[in-house]
Parts: structure tokens; C-alpha cells; sequence
């Protein structure tokens, strides 16, 4: 066995050419407690030797390919960290498009109202609505009853009030009606070959794959969500980074008025939805 770095700087240079130096620096900066500063300014620094161990035994799954969020079992989303394993989907940065638009849609009501988000996951969209508007009444499905262990310790450990209820789509929530519901459903064609690459390898199947265009699970959302809309309430939907037109047709053949797509920072248009 080759002998442990001494110091941060040795620590990432021990990480060149095997892993991204963004992800060594998270890493490292969880291994040794070091800030992003000390990482630059004051790379002699010593490691200490069991700090220097975790991170190298985190530095060799990552060289595999495990994604960091698996390997700290955690990931910020919405400025607060959630717990994630491989029963959840990662919280994506794009998904937070779905929050800043829910949020503001929910604002513009005059009196308290509900979201629901479907196929919660690490639960993070619905936590991050139900903490940043308290008035919001927050409901969050899913049909894996791991992924909702996670959402449900996710909401206990950040304080959250979200009722999960466990089932497909709106089949647990038959009768009832919400004032927004978003969803960031499976949406990549089964046999795209991005589903055997990079960090997609180690997440859930069933959270990302869709039929032969990634399309089924939007399509049944959609259909379904009429019975389960307010008058005057907004359906959002995430979708890949070319279903923007798919999305918008399927929302106005199902009645839909005002219908948007949203590019998120990338400039992707990443988010569709109408109001009934
Ligand atoms: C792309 S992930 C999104 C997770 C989370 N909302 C996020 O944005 O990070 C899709 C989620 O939908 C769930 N899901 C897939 N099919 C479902 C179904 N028929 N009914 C309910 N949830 C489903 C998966 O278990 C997964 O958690």
C-alpha cells in the first residue's frame, strides 16, 4: 500500500489524473475538516493520518465511479444538505428551477395553499417548499417505500411538516385536490446509453427510466392531474433537455392554459407547465 499524503496539497495531487479535482476538493474538504480556502492558500497544511485514510479510500470509489453524494451520503440542494443513497434519485442543481417556480406561482394566491410533488424521492423539492413557505400545506408520493425512509428522515432531521403518502402517482390521493403539483418523474428513454454512464450507473432505475421516450410516466401525470388540480392551480413538470415541445403539445391536448417552458441556468429549457 502506497503511503498516506502528508499534507493537503499532497492530498490532491495524489487525486490528479484519477479523479476530477472539483470532487477531490468536496472530498478532501469533508475528510480533514479544511475550508475551501485552506485548500488553496494553505495546501502545506498537515493531513492527519486518519483523516488522510478516510480520504483515500473515499478518492478510490470515487476513481470507480460511485458519485460523491453516495460516498458522503449526502447532497445540498436549495441551500440545505439531504441524506441520499441509492434508493433516491441525487438532487439535481436544475431541479431547483421546480422550487423557485412553484414558490412563486403558490406566492401569487391570496390564501394559504397546497403542493403536492410527485415522485418525491430524497423528499428535496417538497422540503424545501414546506421550509420556505411555512403557510404551504405539503404532500410528497412516491412508490418506493425506501426512497420515502430517506424523504421521511430528510424532513424529520431539517424540521419540514410533508405528509409522504406511499403508491403510483396520484393512486394513494384519490379524491383529493392541490393548488400546485410538480413532479420531476422519470423522464430518459429505456436503453439511452446515458443510463450506463457516469453517476446514472448508480441511481435507481425506476427513477429515471420511461418507456421507449422517456415519456410514459409525464403522460400519465398528465392525464391524471385534471382530477387532482384546483381551478386556477398550475401543473409543473421537469423533462430532458429536448422534451420541451412533447411536454407542452401533451399539456394543451389535456385542456391546459398558459402553457411555458423554463430554461434553467444552463439555458436549458428544463421545466414545463399550465394552469387548468
Ligand atoms: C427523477 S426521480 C426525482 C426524485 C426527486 N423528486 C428529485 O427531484 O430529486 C423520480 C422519482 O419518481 C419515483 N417514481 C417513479 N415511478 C413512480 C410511480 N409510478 N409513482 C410514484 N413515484 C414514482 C421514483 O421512485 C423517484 O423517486
Amino acid at each position: 500500500m502506497s503511503s498516506l499524503p502528508a499534507s493537503l496539497g499532497e492530498a490532491l495531487a495524489r487525486a490528479r489524473g484519477r479523479v476530477e479535482q472539483g470532487d477531490a476538493r468536496i472530498l478532501l474538504r469533508e475528510a480533514s475538516g479544511a475550508t475551501a480556502a485552506q485548500l488553496i492558500a494553505f495546501q502545506e497544511r498537515p493531513l492527519a493520518p486518519a483523516a488522510a485514510l478516510r480520504y483515500m479510500e473515499w478518492l478510490d470509489r470515487r476513481a470507480k465511479g460511485e458519485p460523491v453524494a453516495h460516498i458522503l451520503g449526502e447532497r445540498e440542494f436549495y441551500g440545505r444538505s439531504f441524506r441520499v443513497n441509492a434508493a433516491t434519485l441525487i438532487p439535481r442543481p436544475e431541479t431547483e428551477l421546480l422550487v423557485e417556480l412553484a414558490l412563486h406561482f403558490l406566492g401569487e394566491r391570496t390564501r394559504p395553499g397546497s403542493l403536492l410533488d410527485l415522485g418525491t424521492g430524497s423528499g428535496a423539492i417538497a422540503i424545501s417548499v414546506a421550509l420556505e413557505s411555512p403557510a404551504t400545506t405539503v404532500t410528497a408520493c412516491d412508490f418506493s417505500p425506501s426512497a420515502l425512509d430517506v424523504a421521511q428522515a430528510n424532513a424529520m432531521a431539517l424540521g419540514a411538516p410533508v405528509r409522504f403518502v406511499s403508491g403510483s402517482w396520484f393512486g394513494p390521493l384519490e379524491g383529493e385536490r392541490f393548488d400546485c403539483i410538480v413532479s420531476n418523474p422519470p423522464y430518459i428513454a429505456e436503453g439511452d446509453p446515458h443510463l450506463s454512464t457516469g453517476d446514472l450507473r448508480y441511481e435507481p432505475l425506476t427513477a429515471l427510466a420511461s418507456g421507449r421516450d422517456g415519456l410514459n410516466d409525464i403522460r400519465k401525470i398528465i392525464a391524471a392531474a385534471p382530477r387532482h388540480l384546483n381551478p386556477g392551480a398550475w401543473l409543473l413538470l421537469e423533462h430532458g433537455y429536448n422534451q420541451a415541445g412533447q411536454v407542452s403539445d401533451l399539456l394543451e391536448d389535456a385542456g391546459f392554459n398558459a402553457i411555458q417552458s423554463w430554461r434553467d441556468l444552463a439555458g436549458i429549457e428544463r421545466v414545463s407547465g399550465g394552469y387548468l
